[in-house]
């Protein structure tokens, strides 16, 4: 790899941690975020609206009111989750430890030193939760499963109470009316398997397709679509050059080794499933980062070029047109562990077909001539987004363009506020409800222009265990008040039970 793309690699990994953000998107600042030029074509009053009132005469509007937009019928409105981030129950029914025990309990890793060990406690308040769901009206409900839950220390026979857990997960869904979206890996990697090289070692890749076929033949048909692999490129950035993720370490080149053996281990599961003779569809889940110069300069564009390639085609292009993109290829050099370590054999298995693309969309990045980064937009509570509706419809389109009519679905957008319970009991998130409903719109007009996408999931359906920020960072749909592990339903919340109901914003 260049020095200058893992310097700015690097960068950007620890723009990613802590920084602190030079401009941010306050609560009581919840205007429209889309922009006038660039924006959606669809939200009104451009990006200087406030959200509950203007001060020119007849010219009142607030985040609840409705653009008009009608979604295809049947369109899947759901909300996300992982289990690290929720479950708790840490030691419950022979759960073994994952990366993130490990690097939560480290002193120092995580905001406040909070861990993943009570977290949103759903493992044992899964049923209320159910009833949530079912209130809110969700379609379809993507969560993962933990793999140290299935096998405690990555190997051997899968742990039948771990497996029942998701079993009864599964059947509570179906029996309220929504289509469960099972993750098999949302980076909680057994801590066994890291000690004898976690990704960096390729048997870890055969590790993982082993249990996957576990949970295919434990759970079955009655999950419709699995997801196989949350973010590589956020294990690959966070966890082995920024380091502020598990397994928490700054070593460019095992990161694109990883980087290999995500996408390997990404296309061993999908065999696995097609091997166990199942009708469910499976894909990949990428964050995906539309790029653009931040200047006219050719320079720019092409600093743009190649850092689109480390953040988007790395892994599009592996899965979906059987290669990696030659110049990330020759940016990492023949002589890096990841170029060394492609076998014969291996990129066919990577682009075994899928039957969907999983895309999350949170941030644009903004590439200099230099290949640095800067921000042109406001962020949220978390320093490395920026608010850029138009960058939804940027990807999705994009996707469509350069890999074919893959069916898609969104399993992650959203934003983080810094939510309060009132004293009234109400929890007020206007913010949130103008960033939905502004990159929602930015999804209904790739609709209608073709893009084939089925469903869409908000990040998250309850605030939890964000990482490194530990609990500080609310990203949910519903309140949790941690002391008490009570529920409270957001306006946000209120606002999405209603666009759900209406099919429509
Ligand atoms: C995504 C992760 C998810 C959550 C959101 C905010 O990158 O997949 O677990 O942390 O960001």
């Amino acid at each position: 790899m260049s020095v200058l793309t893992r310097r700015h690699l690097l960068s950007r990994a620890a723009l990613s941690a802590r920084a602190v953000p030079a401009t941010r998107l306050s609560a009581a600042s919840a205007t429209s975020t889309a922009p006038a030029a660039t924006g959606t074509g669809t939200a009104p009053g451009g990006g200087d609206t406030d959200a509950e009132s203007d001060s020119a005469p007849g010219r009142r509007t607030s985040p609840e009111d409705r653009l008009g937009l009608r979604f295809p019928e049947g369109f899947g409105w759901g909300a996300a989750t992982s289990a690290y981030q929720i479950e708790g129950a840490a030691k419950d029914d022979g759960r073994g430890e994952s990366v993130w025990d490990t690097f939560s309990h480290t002193p120092g890793r995580v905001r406040g030193g909070d861990t993943g060990d009570v977290a949103a406690d759903h493992y044992h308040r899964y049923l209320g939760d159910l009833d949530l769901m079912q209130e809110l009206g969700l379609r379809t409900y993507r969560f993962s499963i933990s793999w140290p839950r299935i096998q405690a220390d990555g190997t051997g026979a899968p742990n039948q109470r771990g497996l029942d857990f998701y079993r009864r997960l599964v059947d509570g869904l179906h029996q309220r009316g929504i289509s469960p979206m099972a993750t098999l890996f949302h980076w909680d990697l057994p801590q066994s398997l890291q000690d004898v090289g976690g990704w960096e070692s390729r048997d870890v890749a055969y590790r993982f397709a082993d249990y996957a076929e576990a949970v295919f033949t434990g759970l079955g048909d009655a999950v419709p679509v699995w997801l196989t692999i949350n973010e590589p490129k956020t294990v690959v950035q966070n966890g082995y050059l920024g380091g502020h993720h598990a397994p928490g370490l700054r070593d460019p080149a095992a990161a694109y080794l990883v980087a290999h053996h995500l996408q390997l281990a990404h296309g061993l599961a999908v065999q696995a499933l097609r091997a166990t003779g199942s009708s469910s569809r499976i894909g990949p889940a990428l964050n995906l980062h539309p790029c653009y110069p931040a200047d006219d300069s050719p320079e720019a564009a092409a600093a743009t070029r190649l850092y689109d390639g480390y953040e988007n085609r790395l892994y599009l292009d592996s899965i979906f047109k059987g290669a990696y993109p030659t110049d990330v290829l020759e940016d990492l050099g023949p002589d890096s562990r990841m170029v060394r370590a492609i076998r014969d054999g291996d990129l066919s298995i990577i682009s075994t077909p899928v039957d969907l693309l999983a895309v999350h969309y949170y941030t644009p990045i903004y590439v200099t001539a230099t290949g640095g980064t800067v921000r042109k937009w406001p962020t949220s509570e978390a320093s490395w987004q920026q608010i850029f509706p138009q960058g939804m419809y940027d990807i999705l389109t994009r996707v469509t363009r350069d890999y074919g009519s893959i069916p898609l679905t969104i399993t992650e957008n959203g934003l983080a506020t810094p939510d309060v319970l009132a004293a009234d009991g109400s929890v007020d998130d206007p913010a949130r409800i103008v960033f939905l409903r502004d990159h929602l719109a930015a999804v209904h007009r790739a609709i209608s222009e073709g893009v084939p996408l089925e469903s869409y999931h908000v990040w998250s359906l309850m605030d939890n265990f964000e990482w490194n920020e530990g609990y500080e960072q609310r990203w949910g749909l519903i309140y949790i008040d941690y002391p008490t592990q009570r529920r409270i339903l957001k306006r946000s919340a209120h606002w999405y039970r209603r666009v759900i109901a209406e099919n429509a914003i």
